[in-house]
């Protein structure tokens, strides 16, 4: 038996909330078909033309799933077939998709015995193999879709999955590369605790604006006073295209991820186009490739 899923992109940190907030989108998406096999080990193909690796312990999905088959007690296998919809490298998820995508494709295969919380344990493993760092930010709404709020990794992963706010996203994707762990690199190792003060007062506004569809107060909490600044340096044009974004009546944004993806919230469809737009035109102006996505949360 088989199953097809669409594993979404997800924005990671959503301004201030640095390895604790993301929100799902509804596209793009990677498309992971999973059939079991009677077998051990797993079998990867992808059908897309990004030339990832295929041997499972390299491989994003790979090492779910074998994190995953460590916690089966019957002999099976996986012949995983991976289709990226979502750019390696984007700073939207890409791995985190493939990753989460194949341990819930697994689970539906398995009569689905483990829970969300667990899934995104599991999916984990495979962004460590890209990143080199066990964070959920973009596995747990990938898994549970919706905003997430990753409220601790260690000694207990907990996560709280709450509602999508009404909003649409636009996202620029310049064609740079900017490497999670060099961008992890640049961040300072200790804080003002008035920064740190003003930060986490962002985050609860954040999460309360997200949950009372209160734009003005998404508007102004999410701002990064902590994270972006030191990575600002990594994405030229961020600044531009933010304030260009803002004048087209976007309510705010700043990097995706760890960049070079620079995401907006908007209130309606016209304003995220008109945002994304906006972006984009900054972007042909420096003579820098770009692709432009906008969709609902
Ligand atoms: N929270 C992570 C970071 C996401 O900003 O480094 C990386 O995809």
């Amino acid at each position: 038996s088989s199953v097809t899923v669409h594993a979404p992109a997800t924005i990671a940190n959503v301004g201030c909330g640095f390895d604790v907030l993301g929100i799902c989108l509804t596209a793009p998406y990677d498309t992971v078909r999973l059939t079991r096999r009677d077998q051990p080990g797993l079998v990867i193909r992808h059908l897309d033309n990004y030339d990832l690796p295929t041997d499972p312990y390299r491989n994003v999905a790979g090492a779910a799933l074998l994190a995953l088959l460590r916690e089966v007690p019957e002999p099976i296998g996986f012949e995983v077939e991976i289709t990226k919809g979502i750019r390696p490298g984007s700073g939207i998820g890409s791995s985190a998709a493939s990753a989460a995508g194949a341990v819930v494709a697994a689970n539906a295969l398995l009569g689905n015995r483990f829970d969300n919380k667990k899934l995104v344990d599991l999916a984990m493993y495979g962004e460590a193999v890209a990143s080199g760092v066990r964070h959920a930010d973009n596995i747990a709404p990938a898994v549970c879709g919706g905003f997430t709020l990753v409220r601790a990794v260690q000694p207990v992963l907990d996560v709280v999955a709450l509602p999508a706010p009404p909003l649409w996203v636009a996202v620029v994707h310049p064609q740079f590369e900017v490497k999670t762990r060099e961008a992890r690199a640049v961040l300072p190792t200790q804080v003002p605790l008035s920064l740190a003060v003003r930060q986490w007062a962002n985050v609860g506004g954040l999460v309360a604006g997200f949950l009372t569809h209160d734009s003005e107060l998404i508007s102004r909490a999410l701002e990064d006073y902590i994270v972006e600044p030191a990575r600002a340096a990594l994405i030229p044009g961020l600044a531009d295209a933010k304030q260009r974004a803002l004048a087209a009546g976007a309510l705010g944004g700043g990097i995706s991820g760890s960049g070079p993806s620079i995401f907006m919230l908007n209130q309606n469809e016209a304003t995220a186009h008109a945002a994304a737009e906006a972006m984009g035109r900054v972007y042909q102006k420096m003579g820098i490739e770009f692709h432009l996505h906008v969709g609902p949360i």
